[in-house]
């Protein structure tokens, strides 16, 4: 059942099993929240669901609109079998979200001498204060630039940045000017960014000479070069300038700056600070259609080649600013913090254009959790005194290691709201993040949401929501799941199934970049009429609900801070370039810290022989081609695969092998059920 359609309207939490147990927020902590209880919320999102016209159009009443919204709101089909597919919102209003973001708090709201980034750098020593008048103006500098050099709207603008303002700077001139951008990791190999910058036809390049994370040095410009030679190669480079910027750590580092490579085409390559050098720093934004593209974002696809999911202008700003406003109980005051990358979509919606739409103060960090110390992330919190904290499952885990002392040295009072994303948490780590980092006093914010989403779908609210570890609660404003099995049958109540969902909300992806054959074909074939997530979910008898992970061929895999969607074709694609292998099946098994890490069965050909040294030339191999996160932790010799009658892998009988689960079921389908044996008998039980 439905909170929002239980008749009596509220959440009954009954009699609980102890991992059951409810959570209610701190009582006294949010005086002042938006939504201050469960009754609240029920009404605003019956509001959402039944008169979403209003909705949204109160929502919008706090933008700039060059031509206001007017006619309908929301246009869209989901049912494959009655036409294409396609979401609008607010189609034919005009406006710039980068306008919205920063010229609308200094011009508006009077906020121009306020903190809008704390810049902290990986090393402690590196540190920066922007305000919104600073960064406005830089914004501007940088857009005049790239109009400097050709670019115009609907061009698009490949971006492999590390984490330091000009990441920022130069997402919002492209949205200034009208121009996509097309954010990479900057962990990403030159493969996967060349791969990038050729889908989206990219004009121009923007990179930094190097980063240090942690202690680690990481030649960037190098693998940007290294990307655009392989771009020429394949005779499809679209990029005519390569904008490099000097790294501070290398400015006033010598010592590290002659460790870097930074190999430069004069023909190409042009220093940032060149560029910027007496540009203007005013710029008339491009006033945008609603349904004008904003930025395209890579996401891993079950077939191995990355997806350029596409979001559009008007409905990703509303989105992403209301989702920041409600679900952080964002006030005035607050000092938030994500630890995400701006690489990935939590980075773009919740570093960049959430907290900036309503004017927020945030951390922006460089670094990594634990360097130069363990005691990293919660010297930071005190420093800033931050308020609102947003991390990813894995890196509690990894903090968790490391006990209570690190952040006995440190205050956290400053703390109220503790978010997290990116994969199920398990219930411990709930804990761990609810009794040691927030004292009990702060409610643990788990956020559904996908890079297709565009903002968070389930999702508890501070003061309204009472929690239950491991559940990401309820949906979001707008918001429409249900639970389908596999027939496409929709499930009522206690339910385990397919999470779907049955109309968009502002924020939802507009398309595939390019492919609009894909994008159908992921998202809405397999049951028409619904937006299809790829996960699994449960809904309990409260209704809330419980994502149980992937059901595609993809898993979640972890940096530092956050988690990503990896398809296990991705990496067999890498381990089958090497020489030596013939075939090669991945799959996920779980891993105390990253949540999931990969396990990787290959057969080599003949007379090839399994040894160490093969071992570190596969995981090389899928370092280069994918970048460090896909890096394999268990290769095994498989001398047959288990496949059936008809040649298909059985994907099921691999992960129970990577997971030494022993009851594997039925196993008829086999073609030869004895490898199976084989493969049990030479498995890897700790990492190679
Ligand atoms: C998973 C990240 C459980 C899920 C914003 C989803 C989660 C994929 C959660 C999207 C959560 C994300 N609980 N699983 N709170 N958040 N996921 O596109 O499998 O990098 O489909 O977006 O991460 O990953 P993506």
């Amino acid at each position: 059942m439905s909170p929002v359609s239980d008749s009596s309207n509220r959440v009954i939490p009954g009699p609980q099993e102890p991992e059951e147990k409810t959570y209610h927020p701190s009582d006294g902590l949010f005086t002042d929240a938006h939504v201050p209880d469960f009754d609240a919320y029920l009404a605003l999102y019956k509001k959402s669901t039944e008169e979403p016209e209003e909705f949204w159009a109160d929502v919008a009443q706090e933008f700039y609109w060059k031509k206001p919204p007017s006619g309908q709101m929301l246009q869209f089909n989901f049912d494959v079998n009655k036409g294409n597919i396609y979401i609008k919102f607010m189609e034919g209003a005009k406006t710039n979200i980068c306008y919205n973001v920063l010229d609308r708090n200094v011009h508006e709201r009077n906020l121009g001498e306020k903190v809008a980034y704390y810049w902290e750098g990986n090393s402690p020593n590196h540190h920066q204060t922007i305000t919104y008048n600073q960064l406005l103006r830089n914004v501007c500098r940088c857009a005049n630039a790239l109009k400097l050099l050709g670019v115009k709207k609907g061009d698009r603008v490949a971006i492999y940045l590390p984490m330091i303002p000009e990441l920022v700077y130069t997402m919002l001139a492209c949205a200034r000017i009208g121009a996509v951008h097309s954010i990479v990791f900057a962990g990403f190999s030159s493969e996967s960014l060349c791969e990038r910058i050729m889908d989206a036809q990219c004009n121009i390049l923007v990179t930094a000479d190097g980063v240090y994370r942690g202690d680690k040095l990481i030649n960037l410009k190098k693998t940007a070069s290294e990307a655009l030679e392989r771009c020429k190669e394949s005779m499809a480079s679209s990029v005519q300038k390569c904008v490099v910027v000097k790294h501070n750590a290398f400015r006033t580092n010598s010592d590290a700056s002659n460790k870097l490579q930074t190999p430069w085409d004069e023909s190409c390559d042009i220093w940032w600070a060149d560029l910027m050098d007496g540009v203007s720093d005013e710029c008339e934004p491009e006033w945008m259609d609603s349904e004008d593209p904003l930025f395209i974002l890579y996401t891993s696809g079950s077939t191995g080649k990355p997806k350029g999911v596409v979001h559009t202008v008007t409905g990703y700003m509303l989105y992403t600013s209301l989702t920041f406003k409600y679900v952080f109980d964002y006030h005035h005051d607050d000092v938030y913090w994500c630890t995400a990358d701006i690489g990935w979509i939590t980075g773009h919606s919740y570093i960049t254009y959430g907290p900036l739409a309503n004017g927020a103060t945030s951390v922006l960090f460089e670094g990594v959790p634990v360097y130069p110390h363990v005691g990293r992330l919660w010297e930071i919190i005190e420093k800033y005194g931050v308020s609102k904290f947003y991390t990813a499952p894995t890196a509690i885990r990894l903090l968790m290691k490391y006990g209570r002392e690190p952040l006995q040295q440190y205050d956290l009072s400053s703390l109220r709201v503790l978010g997290t994303v990116g994969e199920p948490i398990n219930p411990e780590a709930w804990l761990w993040y609810y009794d040691v980092v927030g004292q009990q006093r702060c409610p643990v914010i788990d956020t559904f949401w996908q890079t297709e989403t565009g903002g968070h779908v389930l999702t508890p609210l501070p003061a309204a929501t009472p929690l239950k570890p491991g559940s990401a609660t309820c949906p979001f404003f707008g918001v429409q799941p249900a639970v389908l099995n596999e027939h496409g049958e929709e499930l009522e109540g206690e339910a385990e199934g397919y999470l779907v969902f049955r109309k968009p909300w502002p924020g939802i992806m507009r398309g595939v970049y390019g492919n609009q054959e894909r994008f159908e074909s992921t998202y809405f074939r397999k049951f028409p009429g619904f937006y299809v997530t790829g996960d699994g979910c449960r809904r309990d008898k409260d209704g809330y609900y419980w994502i149980t992970g992937r059901i595609d061929d993809m898993l979640n895999v972890s940096d530092v801070c956050s988690g990503h969607l990896l398809s296990t074709a991705e990496v067999e694609a890498a381990l089958t370039e090497h020489p030596s292998v013939a075939e090669a099946a991945v799959v996920s098994r779980p891993h105390a810290v990253k949540g999931e890490c990969l396990y990787c069965f290959v057969t080599l050909k003949d007379h090839k022989e399994f040894n160490r040294t093969l071992m570190e030339e596969l995981k090389r191999k899928v370092r280069e081609k994918i970048g460090p996160i896909a890096t394999p932790d268990f290769i095994q010799n498989a001398p047959g695969l288990p496949k059936t009658r008809s040649g298909k892998i059985m994907r099921r009988v691999l992960r129970q092998i990577a997971r030494n689960e022993k009851d594997l079921g039925d196993l008829s389908t086999l073609a030869d059920p004895k490898v199976v044996e084989v493969l049990f008998s030479q498995r890897w039980e700790a990492a190679a």
